[in-house]
This record gives C-alpha cells, sequence and structure tokens, in this order.
C-alpha cells in the first residue's frame, strides 16, 4: 500500500495517524493542505514527508501556471511554496533534498514546459525511492546471519517511503534471499510508529514480530535475544553522524554495552554532505501533548512540564555499518560517505554543495 501517490490534481496520503485501526486516506488540492498534513503527521517518514512535498509542489506548480503570466512570476509562487513545505519539520533532509530537486527542475525549464517537467520529476521521484531501498535491501541483508533476531526503532518502512522501507526492506530481502527472520519492534513513544505503524507492516507480512516497550531493549539484549539493532535515518551528517526517531542514540549505546552491530539504512537523499556533523542538525521539537497524552486520553497530571525533541542523534563511533542504495559504508565514514556521494553534493540545484572530507 502506498503511503503517498499524486492522483491526478490530488496528493492522496494514508492517513498514518489512524492506523492500524482505520485505513482512511486524505485527499489533498492545495499544497498548503499537504504542508499541513506533513505537520500533523498525517504523512511521516523521511522519503515520504520528502516525496509528498515533491508532489505539493506538482499541485503548487499547476496552481501557479494557469495564473501566473511570466516565468518569473512562476518561479517566485514556486519559491515561496517551497519555503512553506521546508518549515514543516525541519530534521528530514529529505524534504529539503525533495524540494531543491524540484526548484532546479522548475528553474531549468521554460514558461510553457515547467508544469509537466515538474510532474515528470516528482512521479520519478517516488519511483526512484522505492528502487533505491530494494538496492538497500539488497546490500543490506547480506549483513544478517541466516537466522537473525532484529530490533528495529520506530517505521522505516513502506509506510515511511516510496515503498518497500530502508530498514525493513532489509528484513523483507533478507526474508527473501531464504533467512529466517525475527524482528523485535520498540513502540516508540511518544507516537507508537513501531507499535502502530511497524508492527502493522511486518504482522501482515506473516513476519515473527514481537513488540516491547521501549524501556525493555537492555533487558531483551542482555537476555542474549537480539543479533542486530536495525533502523532508518532522518539525516546523515558527512561525519557519519545519524539523526532518527527519539530513542535510537539509547539503542546504539545499549547495542555497543552488549555487542551487538549496529545498522543504519537510508538512500542518498537521506545523505547530507552539506551538514558537518550532528551538532549542526535541527532537532524538531514537538507539541507537549503528545507525551502528556496516549491515544487522545491524558496521562500526566496539568501543569507537567514536558521536554519532547522528536529526533536524537548517534554518533558515528556507534555505527557499524551505513546501508545505502550503493552499497554498505563501514568507518571511517567521513571518508567513505565523501567517496560515494561527494557527486550528490556537488550538484544540489543551490550550487553550494559542499564536502568538508
Ligand atoms: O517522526 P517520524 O515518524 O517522521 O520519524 C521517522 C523516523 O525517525 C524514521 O526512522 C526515519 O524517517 C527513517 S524512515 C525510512
Amino acid at each position: 500500500m502506498k503511503s503517498v501517490q499524486l492522483v491526478g490534481q490530488e496528493v492522496r496520503l494514508l492517513d498514518q495517524r489512524r492506523l492500524p485501526g482505520d485505513v482512511t486516506f486524505i485527499n489533498c488540492r492545495d499544497y498548503r493542505e499537504v504542508a499541513r498534513a506533513i505537520s500533523d503527521m498525517v504523512v511521516r517518514g523521511a522519503p515520504a514527508i520528502g516525496l509528498a512535498a515533491a508532489f505539493a509542489m506538482v499541485l503548487a506548480a499547476e496552481q501557479a501556471c494557469a495564473k501566473a503570466s511570466s516565468q518569473a512570476q512562476l518561479l517566485a509562487f514556486l519559491d515561496t511554496a517551497a519555503a512553506e513545505l521546508r518549515q514543516t519539520r525541519p530534521t528530514a533532509v529529505n524534504l529539503n533534498w525533495a524540494l531543491e530537486e524540484i526548484m532546479a527542475v522548475a528553474r531549468s525549464a521554460g514558461r510553457e514546459e515547467i508544469c509537466v517537467r515538474v510532474r515528470a520529476r516528482a512521479e520519478e521521484m517516488a519511483a526512484q525511492d522505492e528502487a533505491m531501498n530494494r538496492r538497500i535491501g539488497h546490500y543490506g541483508q547480506s549483513l544478517l546471519p541466516e537466522y537473525c533476531r532484529v530490533l528495529t526503532h520506530c517505521n522505516a518502512g513502506a509506510l515511511a517511503t516510496g515503498g518497500y522501507g530502508t530498514a525493513l526492506g532489509i528484513i523483507r530481502a533478507a526474508r527473501q534471499a531464504g533467512k529466517k527472520i525475527e524482528v523485535f519492534v520498540d513502540e516508540t513513544r511518544p507516537l507508537l510508529q513501531g507499535a502502530r505503524l511497524t508492527a502493522w507492516e511486518l504482522v501482515q507480512e506473516g513476519f515473527a514480530t514481537t513488540l516491547i516497550c521501549d524501556n525493555m531493549a537492555a533487558c531483551l539484549m542482555s537476555a542474549g535475544k537480539v543479533d542486530a539493532v536495525l533502523v532508518g535515518a532522518d539525516r546523515i551528517a558527512a561525519n557519519g553522524d545519524v539523526a532518527n526517531k527519539i530513542g535510537t542514540y539509547g539503542l546504539a549505546l545499549l547495542a555497543q554495552a552488549h555487542n551487538i552491530p549496529f545498522f543504519v539504512a537510508a538512500p542518498a537523499s537521506t545523505i547530507d554532505l552539506q551538514t558537518r556533523d550532528g551538532s549542526d542538525i535541527t532537532i524538531e521539537q514537538r507539541h507537549p501533548r503528545e507525551v502528556t497524552h496516549i491515544a487522545g486520553i491524558q496521562i500526566a497530571p496539568e501543569g507537567v512540564q514536558v521536554w519532547n525533541p522528536a529526533f536524537d542523534v548517534t554518533p558515528n563511533r556507534l555505527v557499524t555499518a551505513i546501508v545505502t542504495d550503493r552499497g554498505v559504508l563501514e568507518p571511517p565514514y567521513g571518508d567513505s560517505l565523501a567517496k560515494e556521494f561527494c557527486d550528490q553534493a556537488m550538484t544540489y540545484s543551490t550550487g553550494v554543495g559542499i564536502c568538508w572530507t
């Protein structure tokens, strides 16, 4: 099931807030509706957010093509739309990457062809995302033994991407390669992406899936029940520091303490060579209500203060390998990332691509 689709003049989003109970879709006819849906977590997961933004730009372009008379007016409108979309969620770099890609196409197209070319590029990006995930799966599955108990966090599955998933793509590919895979899923407070989304994806496909509360991971590892930790990423800095769902850093520390490999899976669009290290990554802070409430029920007293960062940064020294669509990268990540992705940084449409290494 696709979580993000462009259907005619609408962006169709699977409402991930309502899973697993209800499978419902929200149809957006205006780029601002997509922006709201991204902020409100109707659509979430770094690659899926990027695709939603790219599709939103198609709506913006078609709106502008119908109204704006000159190319300059059209591009100005698209710049405004991109700026609004960029603000919705600051940590996942895929959002910015997708907007840059679309703006590069728009700027290079003539007045008459902007809409056609923006739509074509957005559709191509969606297809490429799924293809990249399948390559990640192919490379990543080779890291897992024939019988492997994997612990994963949040949702880095089909729902979070253009299809197949990054971390879950590796799990899918490993099973396809004939390996016996069992998956432990962190529930992932505050918004429970593990319990609601990852468990939903895996159970539907018949994986042996065991849900744990986030505070059970250490105990599970000390009991010898985890062979590998496998997570996605929202942004990977030039030195290999990884921003991902809050709680990932804790898992990485636990994995190190128990001598368990810690793997990160991500497509090229998540790699940000323009960010030198994790300290330069903006971490999104979200509403206190996500912590004080579960499924609309208040679980904490009125007046309590809340700290609610959506992501944390795992330092590169805790990451055993980064699995990308171009292969498995090993430390030192400053070197391995630059070798594979410097060309990408240098061709960013902004022209300010920098390789720090
Ligand atoms: O806040 P979310 O649900 O958008 O956070 C998602 C994650 O942290 C995922 O692990 C990450 O985006 C990778 S998805 C392939």
